[in-house]
């Protein structure tokens, strides 16, 4: 009998992909490959790639380029490695990136993963190279397994929603994802159901909006806070957790839910983009400065300790000094706990990248200047849990003997010594030192 063949998948870009790899891995790893952590000697390579900003994007070349003394080693030695791109970058260019990189097997779109084992069957009898970016009717999930228990952290994610309608002026999603797709609420409960099944304690929900969340039809009457509701009655499904969420789509019942549900954990991403109305404007984000502080101050009022995070984007065409002022100070109203901030990036196809550019000079000026104050912001976050006793989901060991490392309800990393049997557990532990990205806590012992 021969070796099984040898998997190795590298993930780009946001938790979807992430939750993606997960299922084709899982679904390959059924047809009897092995899984493996590096891409030497693999028979199959898969790139599941991000197309949001231009770096992100080439970095998938220069990955590639990086593999083909691989695969000609593999050659030599009579073998062959199978390179797959997918994910965003797949979808957005096609064919492209074999016409850029011969050496590629397969081109495959996040919607057509279903369709990936018979592709990679097809493309080593042919030697031809196959390409599927359609968006078929049918959900991919129904035909990709989970991961098997062995493999499961406490921690999971669940993609219930996938594709954008709202066309965000710099935004290739809605390109590279496709429209808005919910999928049913009774097949995510069972999925639900069986990761929890599995060992699963914290369940993810993602989407690209995932709080547009509406069932499988529109008129459903499913909505992201239903679906958590009923999310919650599951035993032994400790923590909710959803991302990413558009400020329209915050409903009164989803904001209700942040105080009535124990187990929704008190930590919101809620991206802004820009604290400018005539930016917000000119990005079609169709919701001003002042919509989303009053979104942010209803959540607060529902559940006040919560940890709010966002995301925003300087230098976009027509931003001026004063328009990043003005984001400047919406930062200072709301107090983030956690961020991500980026230089504006122009995406073939999207409308924003043929107007007149800001000089990349002072975008860069102006996200250093940002990225001070939200530094300064979360520095005060954290520090700000010292002394206090949080209730921590222990993952996986941490980097000392005896050390382990879970998450805080605010999705801090927090190290403590502990019993490695409490993984998967919820302990307690008062936070003792707190760094930028992590805390350090004690176990409360009763
Ligand atoms: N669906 C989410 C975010 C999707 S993309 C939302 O509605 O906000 C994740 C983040 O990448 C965005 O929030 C934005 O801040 C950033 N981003 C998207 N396109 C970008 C571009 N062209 N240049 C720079 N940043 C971008
Ligand atoms: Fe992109 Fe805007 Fe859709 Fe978010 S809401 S995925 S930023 S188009
Ligand atoms: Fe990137 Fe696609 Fe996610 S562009 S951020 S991998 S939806």
């Amino acid at each position: 009998m021969s070796d099984p063949k040898k998997l190795f998948i590298k993930t780009y870009g946001c938790q979807m992909n992430v939750y993606d790899s997960e299922r084709m891995g899982a679904a390959l790893v059924a047809g009897g490959y092995v899984e493996t952590d590096t891409a030497d000697d693999a028979d199959l390579v898969i790139l599941n790639t991000c197309h949001i900003r231009e770096k992100a994007a080439e970095k998938v070349y220069s990955d590639l380029g990086r593999l083909r003394p691989l695969r000609q080693a593999k050659a030599a030695g009579g073998g062959k490695m199978t390179i797959a791109v997918a994910g965003c970058v797949a979808q957005a260019e096609g064919a492209e990136i074999v016409r850029r990189q011969p050496m590629v097997d397969l081109v495959v779109g996040p919607q057509a993963y279903h369709r990936l084992p018979a592709m990679v069957a097809r493309s080593t009898a042919s030697g031809v190279a196959e390409i599927d970016t359609e968006f078929p009717a049918e959900d991919k999930f129904d035909h990709l397994p989970q991961p098997p228990k062995a493999q499961r952290a406490p921690a999971a994610f669940l993609t219930v929603q996938e594709g954008c309608d709202k066309f965000c002026a710099f935004c290739v999603v809605p390109y590279t994802r496709g429209s808005e797709v919910s999928r049913p609420a009774a097949k995510l409960l069972s999925e639900a159901r069986d990761l929890v099944s599995r060992g699963v304690a914290e369940i993810t929900l993602l989407g690209q909006n995932v709080n547009a969340y509406h069932g499988a039809a529109f008129d459903s009457d499913w909505s992201l806070a239903r679906l958590i509701r009923a999310l919650a009655e599951i035993d032994g499904l400790e923590r909710i957790r959803y991302t990413t969420s558009h400020p329209n789509d915050m409903t009164d019942d989803l904001i209700a839910a942040h105080g009535e549900v124990a187990k929704l954990m008190p930590y919101l991403h809620l991206p802004v983009q820009s604290g400018s109305d005539r930016v917000l404007a000119a990005m079609n984000r169709r919701h001003t400065a002042e919509n989303y502080i009053r979104v942010i101050e209803r959540v607060r009022a529902a559940r006040p300790d919560i940890a709010i995070s966002g995301d925003f984007i300087t230098g976009f065409p027509g931003e001026t000094e004063v328009d990043f002022q003005a984001t400047l100070a919406l930062v200072r109203e709301v107090r983030y706990a956690q961020s991500y901030s980026f230089k504006y990036s122009p995406r073939p196809g999207t409308p924003a990248a043929t107007a007149e550019q800001v000089p990349e000079a002072a975008k860069a000026d102006r996200l250093a200047r940002l990225q001070t104050l939200l530094t300064e912001q979360q520095a005060a976050f954290q520090s700000d849990c010292i002394g206090r006793t949080l209730a921590v989901l222990i993952e996986k060991p941490g980097r000392h003997p005896g050390q382990m490392v879970g998450r805080s309800p605010y999705l801090q990393a927090v190290h403590l010594d502990c019993d490695p049997g409490s993984t998967g557990k919820i302990v307690d532990a008062v936070i003792i030192g707190a760094a930028t990205n992590s805390l350090s806590g004690r176990l409360v012992t009763t």
